[in-house]
């Protein structure tokens, strides 16, 4: 096996808000219907934050239980890294907030901002650092989706849920890491999926709220279409690089937005759906934090094993992917 790049993924935490809002519960807010709802997404219900929560709130809990199963302190951390388009706040960024909290003032900390790929940016970037870091670093892929969702419409308010994940990684010698990693993006089709306002082009004002123009806006169908070749394109390239077939790949950790879309990039790939973990029925899509929250429920269930060869791909605003196999 040739090695992209080798590291070391040392524990991995979840964390999803405790209110759960189910698609029976959307049936009373939006015309919509749960059958709907479940058959051209698979989604059954979602996890929304508090008022008060925010981003970097779920990924202090992701962190800690990632820390623990890692056997480490955060005064282990060489760096910590978040994938988030919902950040805490604009500035500072959500991993200063998350490093006040862990109490490990100087090392670096700052957001990658890749929508739906965030995470495997996240991972990408952070994983090249070890080199020179030298020490453990946190990887966190994390989204409150719903405090910039336009509960008025149907089309996009039942797709979204809140979620963190965290992956410790660190430098190692041993024959585990990535053996592909693949990062893409598509600029020209930003319009396409996007929160207009807020920014320094539309900065906040009255006109702003009144038109919502702080929520996410979508082409629910274009963003489809894409999804699926791009999706299933990185993840054929991402096998290909990494010099192994699609029948050595133990497990595919999708980005979940829509299980139509995993089922395509599946066919794609020629990974079957059995080998294919798939948690978009109890989260929807929570953008950064799906793949880092599957990945991680995959461990604990154990369909992980150390040496295993993981698939991810992930498609999202920007539009941005990423794909990539990891020896476990
Ligand atoms: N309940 C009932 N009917 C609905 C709903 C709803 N919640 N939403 C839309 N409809 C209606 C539409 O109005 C339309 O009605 P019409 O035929 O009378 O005009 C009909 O259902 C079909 O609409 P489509 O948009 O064609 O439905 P589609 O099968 O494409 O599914 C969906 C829509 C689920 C949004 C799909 O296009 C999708 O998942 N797109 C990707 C969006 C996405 O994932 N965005 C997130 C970020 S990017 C990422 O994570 C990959």
């Amino acid at each position: 096996m040739k090695f992209f790049r080798r590291f070391k993924v040392l524990g991995t935490g979840s964390f999803l808000p405790e209110k759960v809002l189910t698609n029976h519960d959307l049936e009373k807010m939006v015309d919509t219907t749960d059958e709907w709802i479940k058959t051209r997404t698979g989604i059954e219900k979602r996890h929304i934050a508090s008022e008060i929560q925010a981003t970097s709130d779920l990924v202090i809990e992701a962190a800690k239980e990632a820390l623990k199963n890692a056997g480490l302190t955060a005064s282990a951390l060489g760096a910590i890294i978040v994938g988030t388009i919902s950040p805490t706040t604009l500035f500072p960024s959500t991993a200063c907030w998350v490093q006040k909290d862990l109490n490990v003032p100087g090392i670096p900390a700052f957001d990658i901002s890749a929508a739906c790929s965030g995470f495997l940016y996240s991972l990408d970037i952070g994983s090249a650092m070890l080199s020179t870091i030298g020490k453990p670093i946190l990887v966190a892929g994390a989204d409150i989706l719903t405090k910039i969702t336009n509960w008025n419409d149907r089309s996009s308010c039942v797709l979204f849920g809140d979620g963190a994940g965290v992956a410790i990684i660190a430098p190692t010698d041993e024959d585990r890491g990535f053996l592909s990693s693949i990062l893409g993006a598509d600029g020209s089709l930003g319009e396409l999926l996007v929160q207009p306002a807020g920014g320094s082009r539309m900065p906040a004002s009255h006109e702003t709220v009144e038109k919502n123009l702080h929520t996410i806006h979508m082409e629910g169908n274009q963003i489809f279409k894409h999804a699926v070749r791009t999706m299933g394109d990185a993840a054929v390239a991402a096998i290909e690089e990494s010099g192994v077939s699609p029948e050595d790949i133990s497990l595919f950790v999708p980005h979940q937005a829509n299980l139509r879309i995993i089922e395509s990039t599946c066919k794609r790939a020629r990974v079957p759906m059995e080998k294919t973990h798939v948690t978009i029925d109890w989260h929807g899509n929570m953008s950064a934090g799906t793949i880092p929250i599957a990945f991680h429920d995959a461990i604990g269930k154990g369909l992980v094993k150390r040496d295993d060869k993981v698939l991810f791909a992930a498609f999202g605003g920007g539009f941005t992917w990423g794909a990539s196999v990891l020896v476990f």
